[in-house]
């Protein structure tokens, strides 16, 4: 199967790859795995307290060319988004930038997925106690 050009160039030149410090209070780790292949991707995000706008994104992928991509696009996507335009980002708007054809259609899934569990991760540590209390009842 032949690879887009998008998704090539981002596999040989994936940006953003790398570690943030888990334990940061500023910083969203978000792992997940794709259960049709065993893929996995982790992505961090780092957001200002005060704006709640995403600084930094890094990411590592142990997976394939196009999990790759979808993972290096998405950190580009969510950098200098605020924590709720990033959350609006889909797996359909990878798919069309990438050109990923059906088959590899969860790999871009897995990066919407690793975007969400990095917010909900940094929601988990900055919301306030109350907060999560009053949108318990
Ligand atoms: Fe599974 Fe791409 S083949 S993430």
């Amino acid at each position: 199967m032949a690879y887009s050009d998008k998704v090539v160039d981002h596999y040989e030149n994936p940006r953003n790859v790398g570690t943030l410090d888990k334990n940061a209070q500023e910083v969203g780790t978000g792992l997940v795995g794709a259960p049709e292949c065993g893929d996995v991707m982790r992505l961090q995000i780092k957001v200002n307290p005060d704006t709640q706008v995403i600084e930094d994104a890094k990411f590592k992928t142990f997976g394939c060319g196009s999990a790759i991509a979808s993972s290096s696009l998405a950190t580009e996507w969510v950098k200098g988004k605020t924590i709720d335009e990033a959350l609006a980002i889909s797996n359909t708007e990878i798919v069309k930038e990438l050109a990923l054809p059906p088959v590899k259609i969860h790999c871009s899934v897995l990066a919407e997925d690793a975007i969400r569990a990095a917010i909900g991760d940094w929601k988990k540590k900055n919301v306030g106690a109350e907060e999560l209390a009053a949108a318990a009842h």
